[in-house]
């Protein structure tokens, strides 16, 4: 018998039987029922997607029960402990670890598109000095799409593959150069002998020698980091992709509106929200009465708690053992021992055990970040860098999907029905 679920509607006593596929239901065939023909029909309300899957992917999978993420299959331990970024980029981007030569030539177009167009780097040099790394990131890969007009050709896969290098070889530069504004030193061109982080972090911190040699353990470290950050399946900012992806526009001007979704406290701006708690919460004494604060609904334990993981998000666990080795070459960061306090606190109370909170990869990643020199405003900016693999990745999932069409959610209206315009001078 094939997997069917039967609906009885009670208005009509009608029973309607809805195909079951992949452990789903499709909401438009709910529309089937209604109780006269000329209605719409059923819908289903799902403000924030809560329930509603919205494409079906082949690229990350998680198991928010049991702590469980996949990049194409390949568990997130074993990436972050023997593959490099730009091997699981390539895994998320082409769905297949790369072969040696196809590894070779792939770092080899990323290398050589590292460099940014001069007029891009004055149009950064127009900023406001105080401005945020992540407002210049946002607009800066927005104006890549005026550089690059051919990438409007959306449905040419050798189009999609220059865009994709483009994309991956410059962000890590725009960020570097979006720092480099913050803190009023001149911009750093790329090293092509370095490694992706390696000349991330040249870009970033070189001052007048002629080569810049990375920290191996903070290279190392910002690898993991950005393998950790590489995709997270449909969370808010790449929704944000696939839904501007899905009116064609081309993949800059939707990259530059999935970092902008990223950009808000809830999501990449998590981090950084967690370092200003600490800051707030002072001193490992005040913990025990910030908790209080936070049961009693006055604000929320930042980076804690995650919409899909309801047990230890895999990448905390690994960030934390990061953070130990940062710490060890660049010193403790003072803020640890209150982290550390507010989770040991936190894993015990029954406020946070019944419902399912625990840290998320945004809990310590602040840490690390903020030991190995960067400033807090920059911490969207490091979540960003890497997520673009991901966000390409379902960009062209999406684009090469048939299901797939412009992205175009119903409502419900309960506003007023028709009513007649009243000139101003009759307005109560
Ligand atoms: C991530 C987050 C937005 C997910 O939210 P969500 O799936 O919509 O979960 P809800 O907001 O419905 O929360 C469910 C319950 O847990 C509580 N809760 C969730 N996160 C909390 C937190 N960080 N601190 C305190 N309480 C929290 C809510 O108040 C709610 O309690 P209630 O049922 O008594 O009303 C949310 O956990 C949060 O705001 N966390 C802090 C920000 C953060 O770290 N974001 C990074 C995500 S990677």
């Amino acid at each position: 018998m094939a997997d069917t679920l039967t609906i009885t509607d009670n208005r009509t006593g009608k029973q309607y039987e809805v195909p079951i596929q992949d452990g789903t239901i499709k909401a438009t065939d709910l529309r089937q029922i209604k109780v006269t023909s000329d209605e719409f029909g059923m819908m289903t309300y799902d403000p924030a997607f809560m329930n509603t899957a919205a494409c079906k992917s082949r690229i990350t999978f998680i198991d928010g029960d049991k702590g469980v993420l996949l990049y194409r299959g390949y568990p997130i331990e074993q990436l972050a402990e023997k593959s490099d970024f730009l091997e699981v980029a390539y895994l998320i981007l082409f769905g297949e670890l790369p072969t040696t030569k196809a590894h070779e030539d792939w770092a080899r177009d990323v290398t050589l598109h590292t460099m940014l167009h001069t007029n891009l780097a004055k149009l950064m040099e127009g900023f406001r000095h105080d401005a945020h790394p992540m407002g210049m990131f946002i607009s800066t890969v927005g104006a890549l799409s005026t550089f690059y007009p051919d990438a409007k050709d959306i449905f040419s896969p050798e189009s999609r593959r220059l865009q994709t290098v483009r994309l991956i070889a410059k962000v890590p530069s725009i960020s570097a150069y979006a720092f480099r504004h913050s803190i009023g030193r001149p911009f750093n061109q790329p090293d092509n002998d370095l490694s992706y982080a390696g000349n991330f972090l040249s870009m970033l911190f070189r001052m007048t020698e002629l080569k810049y040699t990375p920290n191996p353990v903070l290279e190392r470290a910002l690898d993991v980091l950005f393998i950790l950050h590489a995709d997270h399946e449909q969370n808010c900012s790449t929704s944000t992709m696939r839904a501007i992806g899905s009116s064609h526009a081309d993949p800059y001007s939707a990259l530059a509106g999935a970092a902008a979704a990223l950009y808000g406290p809830l999501h990449g701006g998590a981090n950084e929200a967690v370092l200003r708690m600490l800051h707030e919460i002072g001193s490992i004494n005040n913990v025990p009465a910030f908790i209080k604060r936070v049961k009693a609904g006055e604000g929320r334990l930042m980076g804690f708690g995650h919409r899909v993981y309801k047990s230890y998000d895999p990448r905390a666990k690994i960030i934390k053992r990061m953070a130990d080795l940062v710490f060890d070459v660049m010193g403790k960061n003072p803020l640890l021992e209150m982290a550390l306090e507010l989770e040991r606190i936190a894993l015990e109370d029954e406020y946070f055990v019944s419902r399912k909170l625990y840290p998320n990869v945004d809990f310590y990643s602040g840490l690390i970040y903020q030991a190995m020199g960067f400033p807090v405003d920059m911490f969207p900016v490091l979540f960003a860098i890497p997520r673009t693999a991901g966000w390409i990745a379902q960009w062209e999932e999406m684009l090469n999907d048939p299901d797939q069409k412009i992205a175009r959610p119903r409502q419900i209206y309960l506003g007023h029905g028709p009513r007649d315009y009243v000139p101003r001078e009759r307005r109560k």
